[in-house]
């Protein structure tokens, strides 16, 4: 087989065979095909798209690259979830303790934040002595003890994703339906669930900027999943503002502590986080949305969600003690208010600009090595649809490391627009593909 005639095949638009496919990418993992083969083909694929089959086959193959965990010691209830991608997202924090607490098993691989998007492990790591580099073995005995374990995809998970992406990074072939299908549901593959949830943003802060984007990233996401024997189920929602009140590390911790504690907490994120929880327990346990959402809604005001989380973070040898105090948790050396420019309503709050602006602070990384300041971010106190008078706090920018925030205000300033009439409400779950 020689990679120049799978180059010519695609490029005139013709399908590949599995045998071409997997050629490709075991080729290319073992440095036996160049870059600028696979950025050829990968320009050819962004072009001319991929049948299902060809998809599935290089879903397959990307996950097969690697290491592939094996959970079935947990039994059909496993349960994986994904999010593409947001601005303040901390429903990994949330939605994981609840569909613990109700019997399901959480063995989840996550990633860190780039660019304007968060991640978990960022966020995991923001609590004092917290591990997110645990070996299979211990990953494997935390979710035994406690139903639920987060840790880091070691570099042996799904290495042809990790190497594929690099690349479509580099020559603008990332805004692909089929590779990003590939990409992601070859890390849920490797990961071993039997079930798994995907929460697809649509919307200025998401990949998918459209809804017609983002179902058809969704749909392409269940058919896969469905081909590889998994339960899937894509939740399509809102990234237009950030979710939830805060954008930083220890800040969305602290967001989630309170919520698992049923204080004051954003409406918004709560039902994205019931939504979600409620789908990993329809799917995991076999019963209707509806049953679920009500199970989900006890665990989480008895208790035992919060129960959980505790558990969790105990077992991962994170310090509980520190999430007692969260004024102390998330105390930064330096505070500077935003203060609004005019009278009357924010009607627009562009995510991904507030997620550079808390990349300014310090929250996240422009590159991969960059360090993160744990307690660098954004406390929005005003936020789409709240009125505001000329003058007013509308946010509280903070961080530990940057002193001057005069370049994060701007950015915020320029992601925020102002109406003088409220502006009507966005849908904030769009649909649920199964
Ligand atoms: N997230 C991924 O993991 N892969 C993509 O291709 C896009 C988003």
């Amino acid at each position: 087989m020689r990679m120049y005639d799978i180059l010519d095949k695609k490029r005139n638009g013709n399908e590949l065979t599995d045998e071409e496919i997997s050629f490709f990418v075991s080729e290319y993992v073992n440095g036996s095909i160049p870059d600028y083969q696979a950025s050829a083909l990968l320009m050819a694929i962004c072009i001319n798209g991929m049948t299902s089959r060809e998809t599935a086959t290089l879903t397959k193959a990307m996950a097969e690259s690697g290491d592939m965990l094996d959970l079935t010691a947990f039994g059909n209830n496993t349960v994986d979830k994904h999010s593409t991608g947001g601005v303040g997202d901390k429903t990994t924090l949330i939605v994981a303790p609840i569909v613990a607490s109700l019997g399901c098993s959480v063995v989840k691989l996550s990633g860190r934040g780039l660019g304007h998007t968060g991640g978990t492990l960022d966020k995991l790591e923001s609590i004092k002595g917290m591990r997110i580099d645990l070996t299979p073995d211990e990953f494997m005995s935390v979710a035994k003890q406690c139903g639920l374990t987060v840790c880091g995809a070691g570099a042996n998970i799904a290495p042809a994703d990790k190497k594929l992406y690099a690349l479509r990074d580099v020559t603008a072939t990332v805004q692909s339906i089929p590779l990003i299908v590939s990409s992601i549901m070859s890390k849920k593959l490797a990961g071993g669930a039997k079930n798994i949830v995907l929460d697809v943003k649509t919307g200025s802060g998401a990949f998918m900027k459209t809804l017609d984007s983002a179902r058809e990233l969704a749909k392409g996401m269940v058919e896969i999943g469905a081909l590889s024997g998994k339960n899937v189920s894509a939740v399509i929602t809102n990234m237009d503002k950030p979710l939830g009140y805060c954008v930083g590390n220890s800040l969305e911790v602290a967001e989630a502590v309170a919520l698992l504690k049923n204080r004051s907490c954003d409406n918004d994120l709560r039902e994205i986080c019931i939504t979600l929880a409620s789908e990993m327990v329809s799917l995991s346990k076999g019963i209707t949305a509806k049953e679920a959402r009500a199970k989900v809604v006890e665990t989480l005001e008895n208790g035992n969600a919060f129960k959980t989380f505790k558990d969790w973070i105990s077992y991962q040898q994170g310090d509980f003690n520190v999430l007692d105090d969260l004024d102390e948790f998330t105390k930064a050396a330096y505070k500077t208010e935003l203060l609004s420019p005019c009278d009357g309503y924010i009607s627009s709050s562009e995510a991904s600009g507030i997620g550079i602006a808390a990349m300014m602070l310090g929250a996240g990384r422009s590159s991969k090595e960059d360090a993160i300041d744990p307690t660098a971010g954004i406390i929005q106190i005003k936020r789409v649809g709240d009125k505001v008078e000329k003058g007013s706090v509308i946010a509280i920018l903070q961080s530990s490391t940057v002193a001057d925030h005069s370049a994060a205000h701007k950015k915020m300033l320029e992601s925020l627009t102002f109406s003088k009439e409220k502006p009507s409400e966005m849908p904030l779950v769009y649909e649920i593909i199964r």
